[in-house]
């Protein structure tokens, strides 16, 4: 057997015509991936490639004493890997809809049987948890289903946890109640998500900062899967500038000149009616203006200017083209 005949076998896609082109198996040095790919316990179901997502947002959680919840439990194999994986410490809490799931319970794992779109058993299931860190959502993936569920789980997930939703792809499919860019799809649902985590800055009053905005840290879409996680942000980021005091002062001295160029006293910038357009001078003298006062604001706010005396209100600003 050649060595193509081989590598086809290994993938389990031995007798299809495929090309040599073939995706990256998993780290072997991915312990998630290991336990999967040596498993002869109960049976887990997952997409090769989920495990490097797992194991990139979820290895910080190891050895702690982390409450995740899976939903979808089928054979409670994967229940068993995220025991294995998280520790002893661990308290690994499933859902199914299936009261044969109910058997797969152990020590460290509880199930619970209920469906994921029943706002009572979910609204139990918090009260009874108290807390989670991580959700896995892997139950029966219609939009209804996925939909329902984030809105109830997302909001109670600790505030440094991750909320996952995987095969997203039913998104697009229709007898799931997606479609490509199907009104009410989980997929169309969570791109909103992006600009809710951007709206500390937007300037549109449409888009103003929600509870996404003060609790997401990172929104990550992959094939099939979406992480989010959380973070508290309780305000807009904050940006710094840092380097020599001269170049700092290099940046004074190029809005002073451009600003007096235009006939204003140095330290006294005009201030342009937003929308207006200046001249070239006044188009540097803004961009330098904007980038003092940011240095000025930014550094007030840690308590300490090192330009003191240079301060600009941000709504005098006008925005740089
Ligand atoms: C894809 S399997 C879960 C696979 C498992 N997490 C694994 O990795 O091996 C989906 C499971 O979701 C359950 N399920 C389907 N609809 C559900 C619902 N409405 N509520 C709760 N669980 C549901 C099914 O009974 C099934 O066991």
């Amino acid at each position: 057997m050649g060595i193509l005949d081989r590598l086809r076998r290994t993938l389990g896609i031995a007798g299809e015509k495929c090309s040599l082109v073939v995706r990256p198996v998993p780290d072997e040095a991915n312990p998630l991936w290991r336990y999967f790919a040596r498993n002869k316990g109960r049976v887990i179901h997952k997409w090769h490639h989920y495990f490097d997502i797992y194991h990139n947002h979820f290895h910080r959680f190891r050895g702690r004493p982390v409450t995740l919840l899976e939903i979808g439990v089928f054979q409670g194999g994967s229940l068993q890997m995220w025991k294995q994986y998280f520790g002893p410490e661990a308290r690994i809490c499933g859902v199914d809809i299936n009261p044969d799931c109910k058997q797969f319970e152990e020590d460290q794992i509880q199930i619970f049987i209920g469906d994921q779109t029943d706002r009572e058993f979910i609204s139990e299931l918090k009260n009874t948890l108290g807390h989670i860190d991580i959700v896995i959502d892997d139950g029966g993936h219609t939009m209804i289903q996925q939909l329902t569920t984030f809105r109830e789980l997302f909001p109670f997930v600790g505030e440094t946890g991750i909320y996952l939703v995987e095969d997203l792809h039913t998104s697009y499919w229709e007898e799931f109640g997606g479609g490509y860019k199907a009104n009410g799809s989980f997929v169309e649902y969570a791109k909103g998500f992006i600009d809710s985590m951007n709206a500390w800055h937007s300037r549109d009053p449409r888009l103003v900062p929600d509870s996404m905005t003060r609790t997401a840290t990172g929104i990550h879409f992959y094939d099939s899967i979406l992480v989010i996680e959380k973070y508290p942000n309780g305000s807009k980021p904050i940006q710094s500038m840092t380097g020599s005091d001269s170049e700092l002062a290099a940046i004074r001295k190029a809005a002073e000149r451009a600003t007096s160029s235009e006939g204003n006293p140095p330290g006294n910038p005009r201030v342009l009616p937003r929308g207006s357009q200046g001249g070239r001078g006044e188009a540097r003298g803004r961009c330098a203006w904007n980038r003092l006062s940011e240095v000025t604001r930014n550094a007030g706010e840690h308590g300490r200017s090192p330009l003191a005396g240079w301060r600009l209100k941000s709504d005098d600003i006008v925005p740089w083209p």
